[in-house]
C-alpha cells in the first residue's frame, strides 16, 4: 500500500532542532482566525481522506468519527452526510460558527458541564458536536471514545513540547477498534519555523509505537508556492494508520 513514488530524496532527522523549544499560544491561533491567516483550510476538502476514506471506514457505518483542532473543516459535513457521527474540537468560536453558517446548518449552543467557560455546538439534526476549547480540555468522559479519527493539521500544529500529551490523549480517545488517519509533513524545520511543525517517523514510533501498529500509507511531494514562499525546497506529506495493538 506504500506509494513513496516521485518523492524527493531526502535525508530524515529525529532532531527536531530549534521547533522543540517554538510555541504558538491560543491567543495567537484566535488572531490567525481573526487576520483570515487561515491558509491551511481547504475549501474543497482533503484528496488524501477522500483516497483513504475506506481505510478510515474499514466497512463499518454509523461511527463516531472525532477531528482533534478541526477548524472548519468542510470534511466534517461529508462524513456526517455519509451517517457518520462527526465530533470536533476547535479553540475559535468564528471557526466553528463559519462552518455551521457556510454548510446552512442550523445548530444550537451548550455549555459543557465540566469544561468552565467552554461551549459546544450542535448541528439541529445531531450528528455534529463541535467543541469549542483547548483540545486538552477534553477527555474521554465529556466527549466518548471513537471508532475513528481524521488528524490533518493537528498533531503538525500543536506545539512540539505537547506532543506527549496529546499524543497520550488520542490514545485514551480511541476505541478499541479505532481507525487513525494521521497526516504529518516533512521539510527542512532549519528553513521554517512552523506551525506545521515537523514531525519526523521516528517522532510517530516514540509516541505511539508502543501501543499502536503503525502503517504509513504514503508519502508523497506536496511542495506549492506557499512552501516556496517560507524558504523551503522540498514539502512531504505523511499519512499513517494507528491501531490499537491486540
Ligand atoms: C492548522 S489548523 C488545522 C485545522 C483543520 N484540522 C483543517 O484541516 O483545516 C489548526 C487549528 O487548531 C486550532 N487549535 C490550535 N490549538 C488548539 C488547541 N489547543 N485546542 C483546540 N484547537 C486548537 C487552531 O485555531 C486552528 O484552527
Amino acid at each position: 500500500m506504500e506509494s513513496f513514488t516521485d518523492v524527493p530524496r531526502i535525508k530524515e532527522s529525529s532532531d527536531i532542532g530549534q521547533q522543540q523549544d517554538r510555541v504558538v499560544t491560543e491567543e495567537e491561533w484566535l488572531q490567525k482566525w481573526k487576520m483570515r491567516q487561515i491558509g491551511f483550510h481547504k475549501e474543497q476538502g482533503h484528496p488524501i481522506l477522500r483516497k483513504y476514506l475506506d481505510v478510515l471506514l474499514n466497512g463499518r457505518s454509523g461511527l463516531r468519527i472525532f477531528f482533534p483542532l478541526c477548524g472548519k473543516a468542510v470534511e466534517m459535513k461529508w462524513l456526517a452526510d455519509m451517517g457518520h457521527y462527526v465530533v470536533g474540537v476547535e479553540l475559535s468560536e468564528c471557526a466553528l460558527k463559519e462552518f455551521f453558517t457556510e454548510h446552512d446548518l442550523s445548530y444550537s449552543e451548550e455549555t459543557i458541564p465540566g469544561i468552565s467557560g467552554a461551549k459546544v455546538f450542535k448541528s439541529t439534526s445531531g450528528n455534529i458536536s463541535l467543541y469549542c476549547c483547548s483540545i486538552y480540555d477534553l477527555s474521554s468522559t465529556i466527549a466518548g471514545r471513537f471508532d475513528g479519527i481524521w488528524d490533518r493539521g493537528s498533531l503538525v500544529a500543536i506545539n512540539p513540547c505537547d506532543r506527549e500529551h496529546y499524543a497520550n490523549l488520542m490514545l485514551s480517545l480511541m476505541k478499541r477498534s479505532c481507525c487513525y488517519l494521521l497526516v504529518t509533513v516533512l521539510y527542512d524545520s532549519n528553513k521554517h519555523k512552523g506551525p506545521p511543525f515537523y514531525v519526523p517517523d521516528s517522532e510517530i514510533k516514540s509516541l505511539f509505537g508502543k501501543v499502536c501498529e503503525i502503517k504509513c500509507l504514503e508519502k508523497v511531494d506536496d511542495f506549492s508556492d506557499q512552501h516556496k514562499a517560507w524558504g523551503l525546497d522540498y514539502f512531504l506529506e505523511v499519512t499513517y494508520l494507528l491501531t490499537l495493538k491486540s
